[in-house]
């Protein structure tokens, strides 16, 4: 029910008067549907749908209906604005609840501290869990003093230089949030939090998935703020007893069913192969999950808009999907591998943007050098936005079963430095999103995928 409220004031920016062109060159239409979403009848219409699913749905984390509703309102958009073959593919996905937590500070002083728990992460029970901590910076530091890690709450504080290299500080910080809790359950410990995988922090805790490893307890896993956990550092190294009481209520309930969300302009001539660009629907319950990834799904969803509204065809049909419960570590999108696995040879690229929807620079792409040439040909169709940047590193969570099978990647290149501010956080708003690059991310986003569409042959790999 709830795209019924929503549906109105969607439809009605949708179809200002729009421009039909005539069989226009290939440099014509990636002019045309650059005009067209920044300063035709589409400018704005990106982050506008973004901030009314934002806005009115919320967050989206997966297993709960706020990502059904989403799911929902954006089919019913998709076909009222005409979109081709609009339709659900069901997966099986985790469903994991949050329920109360809170962390308290009762020695050296009494505080609340700024706590979120971890995805996958099972409860204390019902009496919490009070006791001293150990705070390591590493894994081998862990290993080191595990002895002294029985029966305490491990905090992990890793350092890294997050200002000059956030994306390469990600994944060796994330480690300590996905396989902290089993390292220390290892050594005998009772509970583990681990500092935000963050770049910058007003002391908001920064969510996200562990897993555990079966050969350890299953101990209850959060993050802290970037700002508490260095603070629990420091009272160690002044040899301040510490201890700490942590609440959580979280579960895991059975799986439920989701759906991945596609839509498709056909080819014209070669139906049969495709340019998949996508985005994930879900995200997590905190903040709105505006950036992460509601901007890449939109922006995926645009490309359709547009060619659709100019009455475009590629040769090759063009896919939109909007993918189920990425956070929870590609869930949906391993399931429509698997489904669709026999299309591999007639993929001819697969685009996921959840890196950001900031202001472009160009394409991260993946793929051989032959049709990286093919690509940076192709950029020069966006000298107009400065967008033409073609650099390496084009994988993503969703599309990466298609790419280790050798079918290219690519993901949105843009001015993401602080995205790991924002990630996963209550801070990720419709706030640290502009319309106008949007709308500039939307057109590096559509016409890639129109050119490749429409080459000639399939992109080499
Ligand atoms: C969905 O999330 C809301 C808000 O956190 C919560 O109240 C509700 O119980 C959740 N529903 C499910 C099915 O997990
Ligand atoms: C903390 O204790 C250790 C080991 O007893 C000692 O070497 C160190 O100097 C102490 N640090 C402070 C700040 O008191
Ligand atoms: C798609 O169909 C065309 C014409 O029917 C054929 O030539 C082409 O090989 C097909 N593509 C793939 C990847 O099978
Ligand atoms: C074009 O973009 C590059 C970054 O990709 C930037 O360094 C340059 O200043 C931009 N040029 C203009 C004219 O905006
Ligand atoms: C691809 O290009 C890179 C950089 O130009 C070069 O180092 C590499 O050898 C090339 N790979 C192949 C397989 O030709
Ligand atoms: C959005 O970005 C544009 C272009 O960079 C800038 O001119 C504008 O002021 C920004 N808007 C907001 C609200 O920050
Ligand atoms: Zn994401």
């Amino acid at each position: 029910m709830l795209w019924l409220f929503l549906i109105l004031p969607v439809i009605s920016v949708t179809s200002r008067s729009l421009k039909v062109y005539d069989k226009p060159t290939p440099t014509a239409i990636s002019d045309r549907l650059i005009e067209l979403v920044t300063q035709g009848a589409f400018r704005g219409v990106t982050y506008y749908r973004l901030a009314a699913l934002a806005d009115t749905i919320g967050p989206r984390l997966c297993g709960n209906e706020s990502l059904t509703q989403a799911v929902d309102w954006v089919r019913n958009v998709m076909i009222s604005e005409g979109l081709e073959n609009v339709h659900v593919e069901q997966v099986e996905i985790p469903h994991w609840i949050r329920g109360e937590e809170r962390a308290r500070l009762i020695q050296p002083r009494y505080a609340k501290l700024s706590m979120l728990g971890l995805g996958n992460s099972v409860g204390t029970g019902p009496n919490g869990i009070q006791a001293p901590v150990l705070v390591v910076r590493s894994f081998d530091e862990l290993t080191a003093r595990c002895a002294e890690a029985r029966n305490k709450i491990v905090v992990f504080n890793p350092q890294c230089d997050w200002i000059s290299q956030p994306l390469a500080c990600y994944g060796p910080v994330v480690a300590y949030r996905s396989g902290g809790a089993s390292h220390a359950a290892k050594c005998g410990a009772l509970a583990s939090l681990s500092r935000s995988a963050a770049s910058h922090s007003i002391d908001s805790p920064h969510t996200g998935m562990m897993t555990y490893d079966p050969a350890y307890p299953k101990i209850p896993a959060a993050s802290l703020s970037v700002e508490h956990a260095d603070m629990l550092d420091r009272f160690q190294q002044r040899n301040q007893s510490i201890e700490i009481y942590l609440y959580m209520e979280a579960q895991t309930l059975p799986n439920v069913i989701g759906y991945n969300l596609v839509a498709e302009i056909k080819g014209s001539s070669l139906p049969n192969e495709t340019v998949l660009v996508s985005g994930h629907l879900d995200s997590w319950d905190v903040g709105q999950g505006a950036m992460d990834d509601g901007g890449g799904a939109m922006i995926s969803w645009t490309v359709l808009s547009l060619l659709h509204s100019l009455n475009i065809r590629a040769k090759r049909t063009i896919r939109c999907v909007l993918w189920s419960c990425e956070e929870f570590g590609g869930i949906g999108a391993d399931q429509y591998f698997t489904a669709h696995e026999n299309e591999v040879p007639s993929m001819s690229i697969v685009m996921e943007s959840d890196l950001g929807v900031f202001h472009p620079y160009g394409l991260q792409f993946k793929g051989t050098n032959e049709s990286q040439k093919i690509i940076q040909t192709i950029s020069q169709q966006l000298r107009s936005i400065n967008a033409t940047q073609v650099v390496p590193n084009g994988e993503g969570t969703d599309i990466g079963p298609w790419l280790e099978r050798g079918v290219p990647g690519a993901s949105l290149f843009n001015d993401n430095r602080n995205y790991f501010a924002y990630h996963h956080s209550k801070g990720d708003t419709v706030n640290v999103l502009n319309s106008t690059d949007i709308d500039l991310a939307a057109a590096v986003w559509a016409v890639y995928a129109y050119a490749i569409a429409d080459l000639d042959n399939l992109l080499p790999r």
